[in-house]
């Protein structure tokens, strides 16, 4: 039999690389409290009809990505592939409308079967950042300020690029969808398959084509600024001055639609050149009508998600291990007594590993590879004399010290 390998699309994290994960979601989380950010929690599974209508019937995602099936009680479920239509259902189902406004941090694992290539997997994790009942396009600056100080904290911020664009409002919408179904109904023939299907499922789409020939016909398709309402225009306007107001470096780029159909107004991506062709790190948007569509009071509401594994891709600092006291204990009492002092270190926070037995020389060169930095070394004798011998593995130094000092010298050590 073959070795098991995990299924096509998903990984397993590791431990070096799962530091590196908390790192990102500590970061993230620490971060966005700064921001009035609180961390919640919604399930992965949910029932289809959460993402079918939300996400878009025409989205790559509902249509062909999501993980669903029906469960042994016939209802049919899905496992999220994302965040944001499940924390709209949760806003609904637990009236959080009356604790306005509300802005919610989470992460863990979305699902989508897409075809698995770098920066692109079947299983992957997103911090999620959502807030709820706020419309001023401050709060977009907000929102992508923080986005901005969490890429420099984690040391990505000469990595990315923000690239922003506006959706407009519904009016701009749909003056400009029907701009593009004139424009593109032209070139109906000459444009990709799932293009001409777009066409008349969510003409704006079409611009976000990776097809070659698509791109062709695409570079000359009407702006969708010329579509804007005086409203959309004026918002977007403070938008873009706000990032001015913050020094926040931004790039227009108006062929940004996004592949979910909830927004509005201002969508933006920070993107990297060294993913290939998954180049979005962070990515979100407005999406003011969303909790209203999903049954909930109209309430406006404005977010992004980051991609963890692609964090990780681009991380480059090296987080260590935490090193443990070690201890060695030397003769059976000693062994005994080794046990005692692991517990009694654990217990005041301090993480220790005992090394039992063998040669002390091949002790001392694990204890290197476990990056001790203080040994503690004691034998029959030791105890009876009441002392231990504390090694500083990186001063290279060795002090006795009585029982009673150990735990408090080794606390004020390591702090
Ligand atoms: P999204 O653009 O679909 O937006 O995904 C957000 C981020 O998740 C992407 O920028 C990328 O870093 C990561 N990502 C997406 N697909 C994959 C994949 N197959 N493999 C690895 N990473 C991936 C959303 O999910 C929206 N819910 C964001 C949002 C929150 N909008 C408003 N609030």
């Amino acid at each position: 039999m073959s070795k098991l390998q995990p299924i096509r699309g998903t990984k397993d994290i590791l431990p070096d690389e799962y530091r590196i994960f908390e790192t990102i979601v500590r970061v993230a989380k620490q971060t966005a409290a700064l921001y009035g950010f609180t961390p919640t929690n919604t399930p992965i599974l949910e029932s289809i009809d959460v993402f079918k209508r939300t996400l878009g019937e025409s989205s790559d995602i509902v249509g062909k990505e999501m993980y669903v099936f029906e469960d042994r009680g016939g209802d049919f479920v899905a496992l999220r592939p994302e965040f944001t239509a499940g924390m709209v259902r949760s806003f609904i189902s637990n009236g959080l409308h009356h604790s306005l406004p509300l802005k919610l941090f989470s992460y863990g694992p979305v699902f989508r079967r897409e075809r698995p290539q770098k920066g692109r997997q079947r299983q992957f994790h997103q911090v999620n950042f959502e807030c709820f009942g706020l419309s001023d396009p401050k709060i977009d600056v907000e929102l992508l300020a923080m986005a901005w100080h969490i890429a420099e904290g984690l040391g990505l911020k000469d990595k990315l690029t923000l690239e922003i664009n506006s959706l407009g409002d519904q009016e701009s919408r749909q003056k400009y969808r029907d701009a593009l179904v004139e424009y593109f109904g032209k070139y109906q023939q000459d444009l990709s398959e799932d293009s001409q299907r777009r066409l008349t499922s969510n003409p704006m789409r079409i611009l976000d084509s990776k097809d070659e020939g698509d791109k062709k016909i695409v570079a000359d398709a009407p702006a969708i600024k010329a579509h804007y309402t005086k409203a959309a225009a004026t918002y977007f306007n403070h938008v873009i001055q706000g990032l001015e107001q913050l020094n926040l470096p931004y790039t227009i780029n108006e062929t940004l639609v996004r592949g979910l159909d909830y927004y509005c107004h201002t969508a933006f991506e920070l993107t990297t050149d060294q993913l290939g062709a998954q180049n979005a790190v962070f990515a979100g948007g407005r999406y003011d009508g969303l909790v209203k569509q999903m049954g909930g009071p109209a309430t406006p509401a404005i977010g992004f998600a980051g991609g963890i594994e692609r964090m990780m891709a681009l991380f480059e600092q090296e987080i260590q291990a935490k090193a443990p006291v070690v201890i060695m204990p030397i003769g059976e009492q000693a062994e005994h007594e080794a046990l005692n002092w692991a517990q009694r270190l654990r217990m005041e926070g301090i993480y220790s590993e005992i090394l039992y037995r063998g040669n002390l020389g091949k002790r001392m060169r694990k204890a290197g590879d476990m990056k001790a930095q203080f040994v503690l070394i004691f034998g029959e004798e030791e105890l009876a004399e009441d002392r231990i011998n504390v090694k500083d593995f990186i001063a290279g130094s060795e002090e006795p010290l009585p029982h009673h000092k150990v735990v408090s010298w080794l606390k004020e050590k390591i702090a």
